[in-house]
């Protein structure tokens, strides 16, 4: 099963500056994501997404919603329609009108598997979060404290153990660090706090 998605434009220009409502982006998201840890997944890269759009890109609250919608609906179609990701989601929004900002950032969250390279700096933050998001709330749930006194230094100990949280990419997460030319810790140090707050 292939996922490449063989395209290379996303959205329709004419759609700039095009969201959906928080309210509409929830019933999406209530309706097509029934799997409540995927849904904590989702919630927690939104809220990663707003908050660097807020603290690193300086956007008032509409440009934090679009950061945080390509983060909150970025797995949208995983749950049901794992042969359909991310198609299905991407042509749903281009139904919808969204903006195409929003639509290529989603489309780029995986370029190894949907062949879509992260250009703006909203695609390279969804990329860099995924991955490293999981692989944090994962040793927090291991974790007696959870969150509580979590350190770079742990986290990057889990990483080098190739059985924790196997699923996690490791060549993905180094990649996205690249391409977002942050520093796995500066990532590491910005994830731990705030996704403290969404679990
Ligand atoms: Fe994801």
């Amino acid at each position: 099963m292939s996922l490449q998605l063989n395209r290379a434009v996303f959205g329709d220009e004419a759609d700039k500056g095009n969201v959906l409502t928080r309210a509409e982006a929830e019933t999406l998201f209530n309706t097509w994501v029934l799997n409540t840890r995927l849904q904590l997944h989702m919630r927690q890269v939104g809220n990663l997404m707003k908050c660097w759009a807020a603290e690193k890109e300086g956007l008032d609250e509409a440009g934090q919603w679009r950061w945080e919608m390509a983060g909150l609906l970025h797995d949208a179609d995983w749950d049901q329609w794992p042969n359909q990701h991310c198609r299905k989601i991407i042509e749903e929004l281009e139904a919808r009108h969204v903006d195409p900002e929003i639509i290529r950032a989603i489309a780029s969250h995986g370029p190894v598997h949907f062949g879509v390279e992260p250009v703006t700096n909203m695609d390279k933050m969804l990329f860099a979060f995924d991955e490293l998001s999981g692989l944090v709330h994962a040793y927090a749930l291991m974790r007696p404290g959870g969150y509580e006194g979590m350190d770079v230094k742990g986290v990057k100990k889990r990483l080098k153990e190739k059985s924790f949280a196997a699923n996690v990419s490791r060549d993905d997460i180094n990649d996205a660090c690249t391409r977002a030319a942050i520093a796995l810790d500066d990532l590491i140090a910005f994830i731990i706090p705030r996704q403290a707050l969404v679990v």
